[in-house]
């Protein structure tokens, strides 16, 4: 099942039962709360399951910070994060109740690593790096596994924003099968963020470093953070706790039991 606003999906769903494949179009908003729920339950009716949601579905509004306008930071938010939101409330019922899901969130380097001119979009796609983990973690006794992708693509966004070398060898078929792995039941991964794209696909975390801790007796205090901040930063020995309560644990280490 494809989900879009843009009423080219029924050619896409066209294209692909032309070579054989089953699909079906709905077309409808992601923001729209009704839209996902009529989406999912047209996919349910269609094939009496849900087994796999991809949130894909985005627009562009770029504009550095002070020259954007709410309604540019609103779509953008909307679109991204509430969409994908939304269509997960919509699957999520259907795929606990059958003890079996997986969700892959598309993201971007945008997010990860902040780019110019996209406080909106970069915001959103971090927010859904967010999302992800926290979807993860309650998913795991529903049986329900949630993933990040970043791609690199050429497609209609990027068309207008990238020149010639930046689109040759970035086609969409190179990220895709990322997506399928994902999306298998093969995969018992928990909690990806890959990002692929020109045939590079490499994993992604949220990282902290060991870190500086204060001595017994001793006062934090912005001195003390100036005069230890090559430790406080220092990432060589960083890991990427699976949760918060793991990453309390680690903050807490030297002076509770381990427990928290
Ligand atoms: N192309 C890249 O290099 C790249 C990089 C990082 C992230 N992404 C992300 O990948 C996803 C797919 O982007 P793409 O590059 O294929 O762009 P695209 O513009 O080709 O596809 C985006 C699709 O989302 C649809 N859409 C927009 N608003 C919608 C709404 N409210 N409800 C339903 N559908 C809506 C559009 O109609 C369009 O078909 C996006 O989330 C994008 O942010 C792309």
């Amino acid at each position: 099942m494809l989900t879009d606003m843009n009423e080219a999906v029924q050619d896409v769903a066209a294209e692909i039962q032309a070579e054989g494949g089953e699909c079906a179009a709905a077309i409808g908003s992601v923001s729209n709360r009704q839209d996902c729920e009529r989406a999912v339950q047209a996919a349910i009716e269609q094939w009496g399951q849900l087994d796999i949601l991809v949130n894909n579905a985005g627009v562009l509004r770029d504009r550095t910070l002070e020259k954007q306008s709410d309604a540019d930071w609103d779509t953008v938010l909307d679109v991204h994060l509430t969409g994908a939101r939304n269509m997960t409330l919509a699957a999520w019922p259907s795929m606990s109740a059958r003890k079996y899901g997986r969700i892959i969130n598309t993201t971007s380097a945008s997010g990860l690593y902040g780019n110019f001119g996209q406080t909106n979009y970069a915001a959103a796609k971090m927010g859904l790096v967010g999302f992800t983990k926290s979807c993860a973690l309650e998913g795991v006794r529903h049986g329900v596994n949630a993933h990040c992708i970043a791609p690199i693509a050429h497609t209609a966004m990027t068309d207008k924003l990238w020149d010639d070398s930046a689109k040759a060898g970035t086609d969409p078929a190179l990220v895709s099968p990322v997506v399928a792995y994902l999306a298998s039941s093969e995969c018992r991964e928990n909690c990806m963020i890959l990002a692929a794209g020109g045939g590079y696909v490499a994993r992604v975390a949220v990282i902290e470093a060991l870190g500086a801790r204060v001595e017994h007796g001793q006062s934090l205090n912005a001195e003390w953070v100036r005069e230890n901040f090559a430790r406080i930063s220092d990432m060589r020995n960083a890991d990427a706790p699976p949760s918060v309560i793991q990453a309390l644990k680690k903050a807490f280490r030297a002076e509770s039991t381990g427990e928290i």
